[in-house]
């Protein structure tokens, strides 16, 4: 934001040209919750919420894959909805709550998704891991994982290269199950 530039426009030095300095027109002051903490970002206009949240914020659980929309590794939550934040301008989230991987569960917990995707084998590598977490958390409470089948369609934005599927949609089923009060096994 112009307020947050150094010097001014108007011939006094701003920079260590001596040249007037230049208002940096792409950079905002953003306010936002970030996993349950008022946040203020101020960046280029220019920023993904994924790079806000990594380089920014120090929150590097959500990872980046393919950048472009297309594997689900960078998937958050906005104001309890999922979204893809590589595709999402941080300053689009003005005034919006936004949750994390790390703001699911307290320090040093786990969230019974996490809990469930460990006990089902879940994963291999991990990367995709914290996106399909997040996914999972949101296809749950939106009351989408009747099925496996149903589980696997709601899921499928989330690409995972090491193939962990059959065991992913296990551990979802058994959360989901358990949320209904109809534990499986
Ligand atoms: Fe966002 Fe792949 S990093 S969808
Ligand atoms: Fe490796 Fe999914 S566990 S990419």
């Amino acid at each position: 934001m112009a307020e947050q530039m150094s010097g001014d426009a108007s011939g006094s030095p701003g920079s260590p040209t001596g040249r007037p300095a230049v208002p940096d027109l792409f950079e905002a002051v953003t306010r936002l919750v970030v996993n349950g903490r008022p946040t203020v970002l101020s960046v280029d206009t220019r920023v993904t919420l994924l790079d806000a949240l990594r380089d920014h914020l120090g929150l590097v659980g959500t990872k980046k894959g393919c950048d472009q929309g297309a594997c689900g590794a960078c998937t958050v939550h906005m104001n309890g909805k999922r979204v893809l934040s590589c595709l999402t301008l941080a300053a689009q989230c003005e005034g919006h709550v936004v949750t994390t991987i790390e703001g699911i569960a307290p320090p040093g917990a786990m969230h019974p998704v996490q809990e469930a995707f460990v006990e089902r084998d879940g994963f291999q590598c991990g990367f995709c891991t914290p996106g399909q977490v997040m996914s999972a958390l949101a296809l749950i409470d939106e009351g989408r994982a009747g099925s496996d089948d149903d589980i696997r369609e709601f899921m499928s934005g989330n690409l995972c290269r090491c193939g962990a599927y059959p065991n992913m949609v296990a551990a979802i089923r058994e959360v989901a199950s358990e949320r209904m009060g109809d534990a499986v096994l």
